[in-house]
């Protein structure tokens, strides 16, 4: 069912890897919706995944980039503005990996390296995107840029690792871009914070299956799955949302208005 919402609108996608991602099921909903859009993942993951096929299916684009490089991500922009001939009006960061959680590292046995690493991915690549995008004036004005992020950046939880602290440091810049930003340019910058979803960065996660039970039985709505996801993120790069900015935005089935008890 599509409502014509984003009929107009040009975006960036990141991070669609196969057709279990957030993103690709984003960027299948905006283009129902009205919207053109442009794809990216790093080159690897263009090799190895099903970006292709997605761009293939979509009649668009995908501009490999390694969201850490801001060499690369100038030259996205840059592309991206180039096929569109024209700003942005939307863009999703989906990006997120943890060597130490893919090399089963406990919290309290991490390896620095790989940390930084965490933090450089998951988090300061999106200062990079979003300080990117302002240096080049590249996002029209009442523009929304939204990151993925997850409960246990607000609520200690076990298996989350660094990934936790690395989404803390993601809904900080969130908050101070979307100062500067909103301030100058009207451009809205937010972070939605999803349930556990079955996708390939979910399943590298210590528990994650119970976890996905626990929260899906628990939660007054049941998890909300890819699917919700992107429907809930295309209300954001529309124009219904002209007024939402640094915000952190619960897509969970009411979970994280829970206390932690066992059902009575
Ligand atoms: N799956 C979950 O349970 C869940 C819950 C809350 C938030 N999130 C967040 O949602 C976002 C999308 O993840 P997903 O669950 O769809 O999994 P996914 O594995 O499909 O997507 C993660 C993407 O990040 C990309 N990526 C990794 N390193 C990169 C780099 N250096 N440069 C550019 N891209 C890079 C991968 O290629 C992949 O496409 C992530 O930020 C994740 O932390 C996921």
């Amino acid at each position: 069912m599509s409502h014509n919402i984003l009929t107009g609108k040009k975006g960036l996608i990141t991070g669609a890897l196969n057709e279990n991602s957030i993103a690709w099921k984003t960027a299948v909903k905006a283009v129902e919706e009205g919207a053109e859009i442009v794809l990216t993942n790093t080159a690897v993951a263009i090799r190895m995944g099903e970006i292709t096929q997605l761009a293939d299916q979509l009649h668009t684009i995908v501009i490999p980039a390694d969201a850490t490089s801001v060499e690369d991500l100038e030259n996205l922009v840059d592309k991206a503005q180039e096929y569109f001939g024209g700003k942005l009006d939307f863009v999703l960061h989906s990006v997120g990996m943890s060597p130490n959680l893919r090399k089963g590292k406990p919290y309290t046995d991490v390896s620095y390296e790989y940390f930084q690493k965490t933090l450089d991915i998951s988090a300061l690549s999106y200062h990079k995107l979003l300080q990117t995008l302002y240096k080049k004036d590249a996002l029209n004005e009442w523009a929304s840029v939204v990151a993925l992020t997850y409960i246990a950046a607000d609520r200690a939880m076990p298996g989350y690792g660094d990934m936790a602290d690395a989404k803390a440091v993601l809904q900080s810049i969130t908050r101070n871009f979307g100062l500067i930003y909103g301030r100058e340019k009207h451009v809205r910058v937010n972070t939605v914070s999803q349930s556990p979803t079955r996708t390939t960065a979910g399943s590298g996660i210590a528990g994650m299956a119970d976890m996905l039970d626990y929260t899906d039985n628990v939660s007054p709505l049941g998890n909300a799955d890819a699917d919700d996801c992107a429907e809930y993120l295309v209300t954001l790069f529309s124009d219904y949302t002209r007024k939402i900015t640094m915000q952190n935005l619960y897509n969970d089935g009411g979970y994280s208005s829970l206390l932690p008890i066992m059902d009575i």
